[in-house]
């Protein structure tokens, strides 16, 4: 948190600590299994080494139940190696944008060139029922903040992938895809928000994602996002929020949701 310190010479000692207990010097691609995702983690492949995050330098303790808080090394059926991030540091932790794209910076020391971002998140439209898994197409970032410091301009034109939504439509030709919106949080937007929201072109509300893809793209990665809506947002089904149902919806669509994310991430 020394803000004279480097990140990227902080991401690239965390590389070096994985590298040395996993016994992996090199990763292909990391996947950041977010609420309802953790699933794919045993489907992608064969753990090879599992870590606490906070044993890794500039990785917090976990904040949230049903986040695992591990980093695993996972050799895929193709043979890639996959850095499989389990432990997510959202914005309003509060602990600053920094330690929110860590691990993203992490996996790009590890030589990761494709990072594959999951969510579970609030649905703006009413067709999409809790379970509906939705590609992310692009994202509008409301936190007021961003991971670049300094005079960084980057492009972020097709930030998400065309080719690797592409390629997930290939394996699911019926996912929809939307505009992600990232809030804050960590309250859930109000109706008149969630309206906002829709009328700037978002169709999914959450609150994390978008400062990652930032980072990804700022290091070279090619960017795959995917939502699980846990959730109508508010005011778009007329029930109210509860994070105990966000947290079922997801366990719910686990499973289904995991598997076909593996069977995504073999394509990739
Ligand atoms: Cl409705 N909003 C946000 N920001 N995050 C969510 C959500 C809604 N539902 C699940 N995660």
């Amino acid at each position: 948190d020394d803000p004279a310190a480097d990140p990227f010479e902080l991401a690239a000692q965390a590389a070096a600590q994985l590298a040395d207990r996993t016994g992996v010097e090199r990763h292909d691609l990391a996947l950041t299994l977010g609420s309802g995702w953790a699933k794919a983690a045993d489907l992608v492949g064969e753990t090879t080494a599992t870590i606490p995050a906070s044993e890794i330098v500039g990785f917090s303790k976990p904040a949230l139940a049903g986040h695992v808080g591990t980093l695993r090394s996972v050799l895929l059926p193709s043979g890639k190696r996959a850095l499989v991030i389990g432990a997510r540091t959202h914005f309003y932790e509060g602990h600053g944008v920094r330690r929110v794209v860590h691990s993203v910076r992490t996996a790009a020391a590890t030589g990761a060139t494709t990072m594959i971002l999951t969510n579970g998140a609030g649905g703006v439209r009413p067709e999409w029922a809790p379970g509906t898994p939705v590609l992310i197409s692009d994202h509008i970032n409301l936190t007021a903040s961003s991971p670049l410091e300094g005079a960084t301009f980057i492009d972020l034109t097709d930030l998400y992938s065309l080719r690797l939504r592409t390629v997930a439509r290939q394996v699911d030709p019926s996912l929809d895809e939307g505009v992600y919106v990232q809030f804050r949080g960590p309250h859930y937007e109000t109706p008149a928000e969630v309206q906002m929201a829709k009328r700037i072109g978002g169709d999914i509300v959450g609150m994390s994602t978008a400062l990652e893809a930032i980072a990804a793209r700022q290091a070279g990665m090619e960017v795959f996002g995917m939502s699980l809506i846990t959730n109508a947002a508010a005011g778009i089904s007329g029930d109210a929020l509860s994070h105990e149902e966000v947290l079922q919806a997801g366990r719910d669509a686990e499973q289904r949701i995991s598997e076909l994310l593996a069977r995504i991430v073999a394509e990739l």
